[in-house]
């Protein structure tokens, strides 16, 4: 059975709605053919990934602006971190040119009626679905927080199939969408003792290196904060693809549970530790907040850092949404945060700006943040506690 499409969706791709609206129904619908889709289905959000100048270039950019030209985005949409403080960029080290191209990036995303706040976690600040709502995501650890943790429905989408499915309000129903994917695949028995992020994101490497795209019934976690989980699935996402998890006692989907049963001891998680510390890191830079901090979390390291300085020759960027920096404006948490000779850095993440050469070794509580420092800015690490983090940086 071919893909069925109502008449408003025909008009769309026939170009009735503009040229824009046309493209990116062509993409919803050749993703639909490609992957047995019978129908598209209406979606309640969008979250676009791809943000960044560093990776988009020109031509990502050009793409943009064509897109722009005559789109708009009909369902509330939000944006994946860019590669800078859209406000205080210049403080960060960031250089003119590179500010001039990212705010072209992001003034086409505004021309579309995107809400250009940058952040991974739009469900802290007010993108989020509520359980069995469909979604088009497209940053991996929002994806699996969004289908795990809250039960929403979404694929993890690309950049352009995102924005094509803001562009029409629409996605093919295939993948996550359908309840008979969602089934767990293999159960993960974790008798490791858990205690804060970077122990959640350890446990995510773990699993992620193993089950690879299997879909994880995990047991065992008594409990588990929203810090903890977005964490947790950062890591799973990186180091495993994984989009979607069920834990026992926490997520809301029901599944059966499967047979096949896997252990995780304090010895794995030991051993993933050692595989992110590397030897002889020249520790420089300190980042936290990958995925973007809670306000909780800033509260925190703000009360780690009163009356302390960062020790010169280091950096430490304290990475959030700007909503969530505002907030900790108006809560004194900025400042003393700031004071220290620390960064609140908005709207950016140190994995996706320009920070190459510009450090040597990152230290965080982060597993995804050592993925992404290794790979694409070739630092060394060390994973650690944001208390141990905020002590590299001020002693
Ligand atoms: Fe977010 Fe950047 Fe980490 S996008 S999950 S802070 S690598």
């Amino acid at each position: 059975m071919g893909l069925e499409l109502t008449q408003d969706e025909k008009n769309m791709l026939e170009g009735k709605q503009g040229k824009a609206a046309r493209k990116a129904m062509e993409i919803i619908t050749t993703l639909g053919e490609i992957y047995g889709a019978e129908r598209l289905i209406p979606i309640a959000s969008v979250q676009i990934a791809g943000v960044s100048y560093h990776n988009l270039g020109e031509a990502g950019l050009e793409y943009l602006d064509e897109m722009a030209e005559d789109g708009k985005v009909r369902v509330l949409t939000t944006l994946n971190p860019a590669g800078m403080d859209l406000e205080e960029w210049k403080k960060h080290g960031i250089s003119e040119d590179f500010a001039v191209n990212q705010q072209r990036v992001v003034d086409a995303f505004a021309k579309m009626g995107v809400i250009t706040t940058c952040t991974c976690t739009p469900y802290l600040i007010g993108n989020l679905p509520h359980y069995g709502e469909h979604i088009s995501w497209a940053e991996s650890s929002a994806v699996c927080f969004a289908n795990s943790v809250i039960g929403a429905r979404t694929n993890r989408e690309g950049g352009p199939s995102a924005l094509a499915a803001a562009l029409t309000g629409r996605t093919a129903e295939y993948g996550f969408h359908l309840e008979k994917n969602r089934i767990a695949e293999v159960k993960y028995e974790v008798k490791a003792e858990l205690q804060n992020t970077d122990d959640f994101g350890l446990l995510g490497q773990v699993i992620g290196e193993r089950t690879r795209k299997k879909i994880p019934y995990i047991v065992g976690i008594k409990r588990a904060t929203s810090e903890e989980l977005k964490s947790f699935c950062a890591s799973v996402a990186t180091y495993g693809g994984v989009a979607l998890f069920h834990m026992e006692g926490i997520t809301p989907d029901k599944t059966s549970i499967p047979d096949e049963t896997e252990i995780v001891t304090d010895d794995d998680l030991n051993n993933a530790r050692q595989k992110l510390d590397d030897e002889n890191a020249e520790i420089d830079f300190i980042s936290i907040g990958c995925p973007h901090a809670s306000i909780k979390e800033i509260a925190h390291v703000a009360e780690l850092l009163q009356n302390k300085k960062v020790t010169e020759g280091k950096t430490v960027w304290i990475t959030t949404a700007k909503p969530t920096k505002d907030l900790a404006i108006k809560m004194g948490y900025y400042d003393k945060i700031e004071e220290a000779g620390a960064f609140l850095v908005s709207d950016a993440c140190c994995a996706v700006a320009p920070l190459k050469g510009r450090f040597k070794g990152l230290m965080t509580d982060s597993a995804k943040a050592c993925f992404y420092a290794r790979g694409k800015n070739a630092f060394k690490t060390e994973i650690r506690t944001i208390e141990q983090c905020i002590r590299e940086a001020t002693t």
